[in-house]
């Protein structure tokens, strides 16, 4: 990748949603690039536009106006059947109350995603085969931290333990970004404090690229990179800075705290 907005990016993405005759317009010309082996947090305080962000992100819905590109292609408006390969593959979610199938111990789920992908005839570097899928999956949940635990059904698993499932399924087919809504929305500080610490580690080894969305701000600490969702409109965090630093120098109330609240 020569540049970052080569890899992932979103250039005046609005959402509307109508809602009883009227037109919510829940996201308002949102540009920003993701860099291959970024470790991203977009904070924002509840009802800023998160989830709704990441489903356009991610594939889950379509922007009312704008554009979203993957490797140089536009895929906000792409088909459908590009669109869902695309999830089936490239694209990997991590969702705040985990998702896993409670039928399945912890080595079947994380290799499911798998035989999505090849049912979706898009095993693109998904394993093909059982033998190897079952390898790389307990891999995974050696490096997430559950290697004694790849029996156990999500019943028997704690919250903490339940989300490590998740990233390792999220990871399971080599994807090129996992998005993540509130991760940790469910967990105690001290489990928190310890997934925040994973997607640290994974992104460093293995170079994983990550988008969180998050009104925590101890996930925002553990990332390498923060932007903000305030009312539908992003805020890069070097532009809050510099906006603060002007300020500042100039005497005057910090200008952006109304615009960019800090979550808590
Ligand atoms: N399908 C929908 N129809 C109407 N309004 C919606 C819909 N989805 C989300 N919203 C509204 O969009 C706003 C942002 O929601 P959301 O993206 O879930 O925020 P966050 O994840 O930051 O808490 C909220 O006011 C919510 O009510
Ligand atoms: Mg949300």
């Amino acid at each position: 990748m020569s540049e970052a907005g080569d890899f992932y990016s979103c250039r005046g993405v609005a959402r509307t949603f109508e809602n009883g005759g009227k037109t919510l317009e829940i996201l308002t010309d949102v540009t920003f690039d993701v860099a291959a082996g970024e470790l991203l947090s977009i904070l924002g305080l509840s009802g800023s536009g998160k989830s709704t962000l990441l489903h356009l992100m991610g594939l889950l819905d379509r922007p009312t106006k704008g554009e979203i590109r993957f490797l140089g292609e536009e895929i906000g408006q792409a088909p459908e059947s590009v669109r869902t390969a695309l999830r089936a593959t490239e694209f990997a979610f991590v969702f705040q109350f985990y998702y896993l199938l409670p039928e399945f111990d912890a080595l079947e789920n994380v290799m499911f995603p798998a035989r999505i992908a090849a049912s979706a005839g898009k095993p693109h570097r998904a394993p093909v085969g059982g033998r190897e899928r079952r390898e790389r999956a307990e891999d995974l949940l050696r490096r997430v931290g559950l290697g004694e635990r790849l029996r156990h059904r999500p019943h028997q698993l704690s919250g903490g333990e339940r989300q490590r499932t998740a990233i390792a399924r999220a990871l399971m087919n080599r994807p090129r970004i996992v998005f993540c809504d509130e991760p940790t929305g469910n967990l105690d500080p001290r489990t928190a404090a310890e997934v925040h610490g994973l997607f640290r580690e994974l992104n460093e080894t293995l170079g994983q690229t990550f988008v969180v969305v998050t009104h925590d701000p101890r996930m925002a600490a553990a990332s390498k990179r923060r932007i903000r969702l305030d009312e539908g409109r992003m805020y890069d965090d070097a532009a809050i800075a510099a906006a603060a630093a002007l300020a500042t120098s100039a005497g005057a109330a910090n200008p952006v705290s109304g615009a960019a609240p800090n979550p808590d």
